[in-house]
This record gives C-alpha cells, structure tokens and sequence, in this order.
C-alpha cells in the first residue's frame, strides 16, 4: 500500500521539529506503528525536512541558512535554490519511501514556499506555484499540520535556541507576512491543512495533533480507534 506524507509547517520557533519528534515517538507508543504494520498497511516510519532531506539537500540548506558575507542572496536565487531541494527530496527521498509504503512526517514542505518566498518575499504566487509543481512532480501533502503562532512569539522562542540564521534575522514584518501566508492558505485548503494552536505548552500542542493523526489514520486505514496507553 502506498504511503502518507504528512507535513508540519509554521513560522520559525512555532514547535516544528519539537512536534515532529513526540508525534513520531507518539506513533511508536501509542501502538499505531505495530497495529498499522501487523495490518500490512504500514512498512516503516520515517522523518525527514526541508531544505536537507538528502546529502544534495544538505549542501543547499547550508547555502541557504549561512550568514550573508560578501553577497546577499538574491530572492530568485533563493527560491530557486528551496526548489532544487525540494525536487532532489521528492524523486530521491519522498516518492521511494512512500513508494514502499513508509508513513513520512516531513518537517517543512511547499506552504513554506508560498509563505516565505511568496508573501515573505513578495515573489509572484503564480510563478511559485509553477516552480512547486516542476519541484515535486505534483506530490502533495496527504496533511499538512500547521502550528499556528505568532511570528513575534515565534522569535523569542528560536533566541532561546541560540544563535539566529539568516532567515531568522530577518525583520518581524518579514516573519508577520509568511504568518499571514499561512492563515490564507489554510483557509484556502482547509481539508488538507489542518490548524493546530501552538501558543498552548508542548504537551497541549501534542495532544491536539495526535486527536488529528488519530482521526486521519483512522479514515485512510479504515482501523477502529486504537484504545492504547500513551
Ligand atoms: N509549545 C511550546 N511552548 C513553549 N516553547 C516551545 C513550545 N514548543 C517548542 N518550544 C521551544 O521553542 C523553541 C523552538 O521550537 P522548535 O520545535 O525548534 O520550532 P521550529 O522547528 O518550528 O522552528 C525550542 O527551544 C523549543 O524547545
Ligand atoms: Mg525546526
């Protein structure tokens, strides 16, 4: 059977990879994994992100993260560099797993492309929407959970993370306009997008997606709700 990719977006510090790792660790206890694969609907679990979901990935996430020292980067270039990424995650990475059957939880996909690169940056949305189809052959997300928070909160909490990289430096106005990005399209995909609200604790965050992941399993797997610890 093949596989779901389920993405997790939102703004920088709004909890992406914190969620991703308790969802996958929330997947392993809670019994899901076992009764998805014992049913041969599931073969495996993995995580993954972007920009460096592959080794080429790597290389580009270190381009695009880096601090400025000679030349700013250019916002084509920019979104030019997210979608040689991407096309190298979808064709080596993304399709095989879920060819295979893999459940694949994805920090970060093409709504981070629209919001960054689109209402951040203020690149034509047509023309992104162009290149996030060339990038991904027309893969899309089965879910895309994002964490709705906002951009200022999101700021204080990536300080906390250490050092800032180039886009976390960008100006608030900047970060506001990739969360008006993606309040617009989750309002516009509401069935593939679904609005988590990330101001609440780690836990409260994670409580609200395993409700979701637990609906969705539930509805692709066509399994009765499993009454697990955890
Ligand atoms: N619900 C939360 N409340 C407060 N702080 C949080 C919450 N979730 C994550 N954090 C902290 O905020 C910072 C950013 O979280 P992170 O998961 O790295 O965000 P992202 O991957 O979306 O940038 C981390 O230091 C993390 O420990
Ligand atoms: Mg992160």
């Amino acid at each position: 059977m093949r596989g779901k990719l389920i993405v997790f977006e939102g703004v920088e510090g709004c909890g992406k990879t914190t969620q991703l790792r308790r969802s996958q660790q929330w997947l392993v206890d809670s019994g899901w994994q076992a009764l998805l694969q014992t049913k041969g609907y599931l073969q495996h679990l993995v995580t993954t992100r972007e920009p460096g979901g592959t080794a080429l990935g790597l290389q580009v996430r270190q381009l695009l993260l880096a601090q400025p020292t000679t030349e700013a980067i250019e916002s084509r270039a920019e979104l030019l560099l997210y979608a040689a990424d991407r096309a190298q995650h979808v064709d080596g990475y993304l399709n095989p797993h879920l060819l295979q059957g893999a459940l694949i939880l994805c920090d970060r996909y093409t709504d981070s492309t629209i919001a960054y690169q689109g209402y951040g940056r203020g690149i034509d949305l047509n023309l992104i929407a162009q290149l996030n189809h060339v990038a991904t052959n027309g893969l899309e997300s089965d879910l895309t959970l994002w964490l709705d928070l906002d951009a200022a909160t999101g700021l204080v909490r990536t300080q906390q993370r250490g050092t800032a990289d180039r886009i976390e430096q960008a100006d608030l106005s900047f970060h506001q306009r990739v969360q008006q990005g993606f309040t617009e399209l989750a309002q516009r995909h509401p069935q593939r997008i679904i609005r988590i609200d990330a101001t609440r604790t780690e836990t409260e965050v994670a409580e609200q997606i395993q409700t979701v992941l637990t609906q969705r399993l539930a509805a692709w797997y066509g399994v009765e709700r499993l009454k697990a610890e955890g």
